[in-house]
This record gives C-alpha cells, sequence and structure tokens, in this order.
C-alpha cells in the first residue's frame, strides 16, 4: 500500500505547501532519501526587511537583475558562452558575476559528489545564491550541466518572480562535445573511470521549455553571445546597447 500514501503525500503537498517546502518535498518524492537539509527548519528565524532594496539597486544600475541558467553536456560550452556574455556586458557597465560548475566545486559545493542527490543539493545552493545575487540587483550567469529537469525547475521556482530566470539551453551533439573534449574526461568516462558521467552513463534531461536554445555546435561564440544579449533586451533586463 506503499503507492497510497505516496499519491496522499503527493495530495497533500499540492494543496498545502508552497516555495521552498514544496521544492523540498518534489525532491525527496523523486530523489528518495532527502540526504541534505532542504530549507531553514528553524522556528526562531526571521526575516529582516533591507534598507537598500533591490529596486533602488536596479535603479542605480540603470537595468534589472535575474538568473541566467546555462544548461548543456559537459564541453557544450556553457563557460566559454556565460563568460564571453560576461565580458560584453561588463563592457557596457551592466553588474554580472559568473557561476561556473567547476569553481563553486572547489568551495561552496566542495563537499557534494556527483549522486543525483549531491547534483541536487549543489544545483539547490546555486539556485539559493543566484537568488542572493538578483536582491544584489546583479545578472548571475550560472555554467552547470544541471542535468535533471526538476532541478532547474526547482531554481526556476525558488526565484520569486519567473521573469527573473532565463534558461539558456547550450545545445551541442554528444559526438561534438565528445570530440572537443575540453578537459579528457569523456575519454576517462568511456574507459570507466569516471561514474555517472552525463551522456556516458547518467541521463541529461532536455529542456523542454527553455527560453532560448543556442546552437554552439554551428555558430561562432560572437554570434551565441549575441543571441543571449538579445534575449536580455527583449526581456527588458538590460537596455538595448551598440
Ligand atoms: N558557439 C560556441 N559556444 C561555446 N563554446 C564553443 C562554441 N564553439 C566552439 N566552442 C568551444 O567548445 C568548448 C566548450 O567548452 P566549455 O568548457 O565552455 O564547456 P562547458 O559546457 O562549460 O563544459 P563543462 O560542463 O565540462 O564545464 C570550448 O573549447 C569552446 O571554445
Ligand atoms: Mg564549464
Amino acid at each position: 500500500m506503499e503507492w497510497v500514501a505516496k499519491v496522499r503525500r503527493l495530495v497533500y503537498l499540492v494543496h498545502n505547501l508552497s516555495g521552498d517546502r514544496y521544492n523540498q518535498a518534489c525532491f525527496k518524492l523523486t530523489h528518495g532519501t532527502g540526504l541534505h537539509r532542504m530549507n531553514s527548519e528553524s522556528s526562531n528565524i526571521f526575516w529582516h526587511q533591507p534598507v537598500v532594496t533591490r529596486e533602488m539597486r536596479e535603479t542605480r544600475n540603470g537595468h534589472r537583475s535575474s538568473v541566467v541558467w546555462f544548461t548543456g553536456l559537459s564541453g557544450s560550452g556553457k563557460s566559454t558562452l556565460a563568460h564571453a556574455v560576461e565580458g560584453f556586458l561588463h563592457r557596457r557597465n551592466i553588474q554580472t558575476f559568473v557561476f561556473d560548475g567547476d569553481n563553486v566545486r572547489h568551495g561552496l559545493c566542495g563537499d557534494l559528489g556527483f549522486s543525483i542527490g549531491d547534483r541536487a543539493e549543489n544545483i539547490r545552493r546555486i539556485g539559493q545564491m543566484s537568488k542572493l545575487f538578483i536582491d544584489a540587483g546583479v545578472i548571475a550567469l550560472t555554467a552547470f550541466i544541471s542535468p535533471f529537469r526538476v532541478d532547474r525547475q526547482r531554481v526556476r521556482m525558488m526565484v520569486d518572480n519567473d521573469a527573473d530566470f532565463l534558461e539558456v539551453w547550450c545545445k551541442c551533439p554528444l559526438e561534438v562535445c565528445e570530440s572537443r573534449d575540453v578537459k579528457g574526461l569523456y575519454q576517462r568516462a568511456r574507459k570507466g573511470e569516471i561514474s555517472d558521467f552525463t551522456g556516458i552513463s547518467s541521463p541529461y534531461e532536455e529542456p523542454q521549455n527553455a527560453h532560448l536554445i543556442v546552437n554552439t555546435a554551428e555558430l561562432a561564440v560572437e554570434e551565441c553571445v549575441q543571441q543571449v544579449v538579445n534575449l536580455l533586451v527583449v526581456r527588458g533586463i538590460v537596455p538595448k546597447m551598440p
């Protein structure tokens, strides 16, 4: 009768929970154990209203803040593109910051591996960090494989306003990513030296409703940058720029 309990729990969750508690529930249902504490469970904490608000920062910056979430296979060009977009925007006085997969795994997420649960926790932390950067008036550009739809969806829900989250799929066939093999990881994964490697021994769930699909196998980096910047302009996040 375990499934009856699961359905009851699901109905309860959908009707009664919101925000992070709903996200936490989704995570537990889809990934099983919920190894990490997914939100603050203390009842003795309070939200201190800031004096300097997001709106004040945005007004001073002359642009809105948001998260641009690059997803795609290893070697699909997430880091290259995120940093190139940042370079373009920085030269035009736009406040930006890149969260890059490997870099955060040296620090903030240094305690996590690549199991499904650890990948989910990795993405949750980056989602929360991005949210703080939105409050700071910054455009956060994140470069994570983020292979599971549920995790990307969770970040989308974490960020209060759907308009603040832009999913950009760096679409590139596995064969091309593998031929690039920028870090030599595909070769090692093929030899069985790396477990849970996305595209080889772990799935990549393609986005179904990305705001932008950039074809990094066929376009030059500069063309892809232009597509991302156009998206930011069309969404009213940055002004039209030369
Ligand atoms: N249009 C393009 N956009 C991005 N990268 C491109 C493009 N065309 C070719 N490349 C090349 O593809 C490679 C992409 O590597 P990159 O490290 O950016 O991938 P990644 O998606 O960040 O991988 P990982 O998930 O392993 O960090 C680079 O060598 C880059 O020069
Ligand atoms: Mg990268």
